[in-house]
Parts: structure tokens; sequence; C-alpha cells
């Protein structure tokens, strides 16, 4: 039995990130109809709009789960509405787990961390979580600075652990999804490839730049400094790579980018997995296609393990 789907009722393993003011109830509803996992984030801080996302989430009777990032959460507000919401999967993140995890396996819930890196994942499971996301250092959004990449990371983790991953960065279709449960993780989770879904509440020129993009056409921004993040390549990101420095109000104007299709307003956050998007498809399209090509893959490897052979 895949753990991932024991501990979130969805029917593949294929999570929909948390992104802030992106992953609400419309993104994660298709989602999770779709049979993946939709998110549904508090990292905006928009307390009160993301408790009625939440509302909305439990009425469809759709399985879900709700992002909190320890860091950004201004007090104790989030953690108690969640934990009074029947939600049965929380991820947290952007911090340490340790306060959050009591209060909401009190509550019945099931507890994920995301990780940047081993001494981390190892902190975390010590902690008690249930499971990890890995993240990789090539996903869009806040990263590590001290960057590994996804195939790197999950190996790592997975040697060392015994708790179900879900990988996250880099990944876009079956065949990332074939690569991640080879290298231990049993479940995907993908950001930049919903963005640029038909669902996906973002101005059309946000999920164009997206199928644009080269597999270069990211960077990795204020490594010397926090947050360090990985945004797309435009005239108002170069100007944070020249100065190797990103301002403390960079990211004011981030609705502007996301809903007002300003790319130059903020930084546009996505993955280097942004090369490998080549059109905007509705996330049934993009779940269908996943799933199929994973179990393409996985007939492949079972008919080179029934023949011992590798072609
Ligand atoms: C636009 C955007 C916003 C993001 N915002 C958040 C966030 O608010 N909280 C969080 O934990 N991760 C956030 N992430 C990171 C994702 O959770 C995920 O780890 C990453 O997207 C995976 O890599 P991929 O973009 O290659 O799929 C964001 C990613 C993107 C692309």
């Amino acid at each position: 039995m895949n753990r991932v789907l024991a501990h979130t009722g969805a029917r593949f393993p294929i999570v929909q990130a948390p992104m802030g003011w992106i992953a609400r109830s419309t993104l994660a509803s298709a989602v999770s109809r779709a049979g993946g996992l939709g998110i549904i984030e508090t990292s905006s801080g928009e307390t009160e709009n993301c408790q009625r996302e939440i509302r909305t989430m439990v009425a469809s009777g759709l399985p879900f789960g709700v992002n909190l990032p320890i860091r950004f959460l201004k007090d104790d507000a989030m953690l108690r509405f969640v934990c009074e919401s029947g939600i049965r999967f929380v991820t947290t993140s952007a911090g340490s787990p340790a306060k959050f995890i009591a209060p909401l396996k009190a509550a019945g819930i099931v507890v994920y961390h995301a990780v940047p890196t081993l001494d981390t994942a190892l902190k975390c499971v010590d902690a008690g979580v249930d499971g990890l996301v890995v993240e990789g250092g090539e996903g869009g959004g806040f990263k590590n600075p001290e960057e590994v990449s996804t195939l790197v990371l999950l190996q790592a983790i997975r040697e060392r652990v015994d708790v179900p991953l879900i990988a996250a960065g880099g990944i876009v279709d079956g065949r990332g999804m074939a690569a991640a449960f080879a290298l231990g993780a049993e479940a995907i989770q993908m950001g930049t490839r919903f963005v640029a879904s038909a669902e996906s509440p973002v101005h059309a020129n946000y999920k164009q730049a997206i199928v644009d993009a080269q597999i270069t056409g990211t960077w990795m921004l204020n490594t010397k400094s926090s947050p360090c993040i990985r945004a797309l390549k435009t005239e108002f990101t170069q100007t944070i790579h020249e100065a190797g420095l990103m301002g403390p109000d960079s990211f004011n104007g981030i609705q502007g980018v996301y809903f007002g299709g300003d790319m130059n307003a903020a930084p546009a956050l996505a993955g280097e997995s942004a090369g490998l998007i080549h059109s905007v498809d509705s996330v049934e399209k993009i779940i269908a296609d996943t799933v199929a090509q994973f179990q393409a893959i996985a007939g492949r490897f079972g008919a080179m393990a029934a023949a011992a052979h590798f072609g």
C-alpha cells in the first residue's frame, strides 16, 4: 500500500504544491477532483481568506491538505483553526515543526514537513513527523541557498529514514514521477506545473512566461540573504541577480505578477521545471497524462525485471 495515499485519501500520489495566493480552492479542488491532492496555502498571511478557502474545501468533501509555513504565521490562529476544522493532512514548512507536531497529532492530523537538506530531514523525523516533502533546489519558490538537487536529496534521505517521502522540485510529468519513485519517493508534489494549468488563478502572462521559459530560464536569487528564491529570468530579477541582493520590499508587487500579469512587478517564482512545460493544460489532463506515463514506464521496468535485461 502506498503510505501517502493512505495518509491523504487521494486516488493518485500527486500533490499540488502550496503557493501563496495561488493554492486556493479553485486550483486545489480541481486537483483533488482529478484524483490528486490539492493543498490550501496560508503563506499569503491572509488568515480570514485562507480560512474561508479551507471551509470551502471541507464542504466539498474532497481530500485535501493545508500548508502551515511556520516562520510566516503571525500567531496561533491558523494552527488552532486547522486543528478544529476536521482536516486530515497538513504539510509544515519554513521553520522547525517541533512545536506544531503535538497539537496537530492530538487533533488526529497527519503531518509532513518540507525539507531541503538531509540534516533537517533527520531532525524532523526525530521530532515525530509522519512524512517528509523532499524539496530539491531546482524547484520554484523559497529555497535553501545550499541547494541540493531532488535526485541527490531523495537518495540521501531515503538511505537514512523510513517515513514516506513526497518528492518536489523539477517534476512535471510521469517521467519525473517514475524517477522520483525509483529513488524512494511514494508521491510527487508539483508547483510550477500547476501554476501553468487552466484552473490556476494566475494571469495568462504568468502562465505564458512559464511555457516560454527554457530550462535555463530561472535564477537562484538572494543566495547570501533571506529569503533565497528561485524565480523566472525577467528584467526585475535581472536587477536582483546583478546586485546579488534583493530589497526587503521586492515582494510588495507579487499580486501584480500573479493577478495583474505584470512580470516585472515582483519576482515571478518558478522552478527549472518551467523549461519542461510546453503548454497550459487542464489539471485533469496533467494528472491523467502523468499517471499514464508513470504506469507505462513502470510497466517497461517490470518487463525488464521479469526478463532480466536492460532494454
Ligand atoms: C509560484 C510558487 C509559489 C510557491 N509558494 C510556496 C509557498 O507559499 N509555500 C511553500 O511551502 N512552498 C512554495 N513554493 C514551493 C513549492 O511548494 C514546491 O516545493 C515547488 O514548486 C516544487 O518545484 P517545482 O516548481 O519544480 O514543481 C512555491 C512554488 C512556486 C512555483
